[in-house]
């Protein structure tokens, strides 16, 4: 079996590298390592599969690029993420990197016999909601520009599988979090500051809540979804864990074993209140049963730093 992972020297994207190359797969990973965060970052992260056999690495910008491997599967990570930086003049980028990369990518996949079009979608789609868990049915609204153009990218996934039958299956990822997570990522601040004796930023009453999803489990569930039968698809993918961000520092506390400094900072905008996956439709379509709850997966990622 032939993989594409596109993003692949990203968070979510190298740990999946990593997972196919391990089930035997040949894997193509595509990263143009965007200045969202540093190269020096993305370039750690593919350290452990440069040197595998059965990984080629190609530096490319997906919306530059005229041809695209052949593969069997497509998995596309690759966008540009976090949504608070999505306001104003960067908003052209995320247009760039999350709706028109998914359109060329769709156009040249459309009729070449892939067996699977992963795409790496959002909770950000919701937006705020009036009712938890949120279901795949739940109206899209979403509250932030970010959300807006991983909405618009689905779509677009939706549309080639209903004209051209192209296999696409939508995964919409619930804060993932685990070893290499984005730095801009709250948990990973969080930790960084809790190991080194910083300070802990809470947005607003920190009483907002989200579905943590481990790695692992996000991880499984490419794979699970790209075996499966389904397409034409969109699945949660959450971790089963809902906690407010108020516990989570708990948590980290505990994992880490010493007080932390908190400083209360004014609610971002394009923050929603809540997020709570219902996993029943990925559980009974692709068997996704996520495994690591919250409390060891944090344990496990502050571990990590420590190795
Ligand atoms: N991490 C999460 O909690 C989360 C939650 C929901 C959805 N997602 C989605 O999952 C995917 C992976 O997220 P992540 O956290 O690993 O992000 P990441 O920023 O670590 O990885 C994305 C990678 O894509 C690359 N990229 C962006 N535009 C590109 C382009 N035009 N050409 C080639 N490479 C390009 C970047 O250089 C980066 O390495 C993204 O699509 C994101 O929107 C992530």
């Amino acid at each position: 079996m032939k993989s594409l992972i596109t993003g692949c020297a990203g968070f979510i994207g190298s740990h999946l590298a990593e997972k196919l190359l391990r089930e035997g797969h040949e894997v193509i990973g595509i990263d143009c390592f965007t200045d969202y965060y540093p190269r020096t970052i993305k370039e750690n992260n593919i350290k452990n599969v440069l040197g595998n056999k059965k990984f080629t690495f190609i530096e490319e910008d997906l919306v530059d690029m005229l041809e695209f491997p052949k593969v069997d599967y497509v998995f596309h990570q690759a966008a540009q993420a976090g949504v608070r930086a999505s306001w104003g003049k960067d908003f052209e980028i995320y247009t760039r990197n999350n709706i028109l990369a998914t359109q060329k990518l769709l156009e040249y996949y459309k009729d070449r016999n892939l067996r699977k079009f992963v795409y790496a979608s959002s909770s950000s789609i919701y937006g705020n909601v009036t009712e938890l868990p949120i279901r795949e049915e739940t109206p899209k609204n979403p509250f932030s520009p970010y959300g807006v153009t991983k909405l618009a990218a689905e779509n677009l996934c939706n549309l080639y599988y209903m004209n051209y039958g192209t296999p696409t299956v939508s995964l919409r990822y619930f804060t993932v979090y685990g070893p290499r997570q984005r730095p801009d990522m709250a948990i990973n601040k969080f930790v960084k500051a809790a190991l080194n004796g910083g300070v802990i930023e809470e947005y607003g009453d920190a009483k907002q809540t989200r579905d943590f999803t481990y790695i692992s489990d996000a991880v499984q569930a490419n794979l699970q979804a790209a075996l499966s039968n389904v397409k034409g698809e969109s699945f949660n993918i959450g971790g089963g864990s809902r906690i407010s961000v108020i516990e989570l520092v708990k948590l980290i506390k505990d994992a880490v074993g010493k007080e932390v400094q908190i400083k209360h900072i004014e609610a971002q905008k394009g923050d929603v209140r809540d997020t709570y996956a219902d996993t029943t439709k990925a559980r009974k379509l692709i068997g996704y049963v996520p495994e690591i709850g919250i409390k060891d997966g944090v344990k496990k990622y502050v571990d990590s730093f420590k190795t």
